[in-house]
């Protein structure tokens, strides 16, 4: 059935040893970051065999996965609600507010757990993380609380203001860590550099000697550097390839016809005109894929999509399309994260 994504799990697990091994190089472990995975416990348990900590957003990921013999990370800052798991099913969480983290405090004195946390920092990219006198009187805080474990500090980057790590920004968080250690009297077990962003700077040697962990999605999975937005040479970029079925091809025209408004995404499109041209619509749509998708034949052309559909240009393609035939891509990571989570795009594993 189609739409479906086949996931080579031989390739990501490639990729795992492959950045494993150059953080090892550094004294970094990394945090595998599962939440592209959508909860697939199956892949998930294929891939983690050996790691020391998994990482995602989800808690009911993390609850799925208590079978793996890893060190579990939220790396979402928990919501009140939701305390009693965190406790119960993570090892550890990032936080910035020390009103959570007293929740999260007293909720382990229930359970009779302690509970780490890493501090998130922040450096710049402004989502998650305390400047650095919040920082320091959180930890001061946090302290006093009988059953948290101050585990590290962290940051992120990228995520929101496309921020890169540079020399200044993870000198910035040695700095802070130093400052902090010093400041009130602790010592810091994980400074935690970022995600896959970081691993340019850890290549070129560049990252600061404190840090020794990052957590790592998009590189383990698709083998590119986010917010660079290129491919790493030595990774597998091929790890899920989406395949979909043509339901139409019709030769149309190239500029639609009438008073054009917002398309039901509430977009304003334009178009080139490009004359007559064959046309295929595949089923699937913005519903369960980003468009940002690299279609396996070069020589097709994404045109657009709705919810249902993608609309390609195939007028060009050596291969002569017909309805009913097959058409496959690599997503980028925000499709694949769509895909993966879709009930309606299948999986299947190739594990060989
Ligand atoms: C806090 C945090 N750490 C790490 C990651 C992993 O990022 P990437 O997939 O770019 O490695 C994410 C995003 O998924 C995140 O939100």
């Amino acid at each position: 059935m189609y739409p479906k994504i086949e996931v080579n799990i031989k390739g990501i697990k490639e990729n795992i040893n492959i950045i494993s091994n150059e953080c090892n190089k550094h004294n970094i472990f990394i945090s595998v970051v599962t939440k592209v995975l959508a909860n697939n416990k199956e892949i998930v348990t294929k891939i983690c065999d050996g790691v020391k900590s998994i990482a995602d957003s989800r808690v009911d990921n993390l609850k799925n996965y208590q079978n793996i013999n890893a060190e579990k990370w939220l790396i979402r800052l928990p919501m009140e609600c939701e305390i009693e798991d965190v406790i119960k099913y993570c090892d550890v969480s990032l936080n910035s507010e020390l009103y959570t983290i007293k929740l999260l405090d007293e909720e382990a004195k229930k359970q009779n757990k302690k509970h780490k946390i890493i501090l998130m920092y922040e450096i710049g990219d402004l989502r998650e993380g305390l400047y650095f006198d919040k920082l320091k009187e959180t930890v001061l805080e946090c302290k006093k609380l009988s059953n948290i474990i101050i585990y590290g500090i962290g940051c992120n980057l990228g995520c929101y203001g496309g921020v890169v790590p540079s020399e200044d920004n993870m000198n910035d968080l040695v700095n802070a860590v130093e400052r902090i250690e010093k400041e009130c009297d602790i010592k810091l077990e994980v400074i935690s550099g970022g995600n896959s962003t970081s691993y340019k700077m850890l290549k070129e040697g560049k990252l600061p000697e404190r840090v020794n962990n990052l957590r790592i999605g998009e590189s383990i999975y698709l083998g590119t550097l986010p917010t660079y937005d290129v491919p790493i040479d030595e990774l597998n970029h091929d790890n899920f390839i989406m395949s979909a079925q043509i339901v139409e091809v019709q030769v149309k025209d190239s500029l639609p016809k009438g008073e054009m408004l917002k398309n039901s995404f509430g977009e304003t499109v334009s178009f080139e005109d490009k004359g007559k041209m064959k046309r295929a619509l595949i089923n699937i749509g913005k519903q369960d894929t980003g468009m940002d998708l690299k279609p396996l034949d070069e020589n097709i052309d994404i045109l657009g999509g709705s919810s249902d559909y993608i609309l390609l240009d195939v007028t060009n393609s050596k291969k002569d399309y017909k309805v009913g035939d097959v058409v496959s891509f690599i997503p980028d990571y925000a499709s694949l994260l769509k895909m993966m989570t879709s009930e309606y795009v299948r999986k299947e594993i190739k594990d060989e």
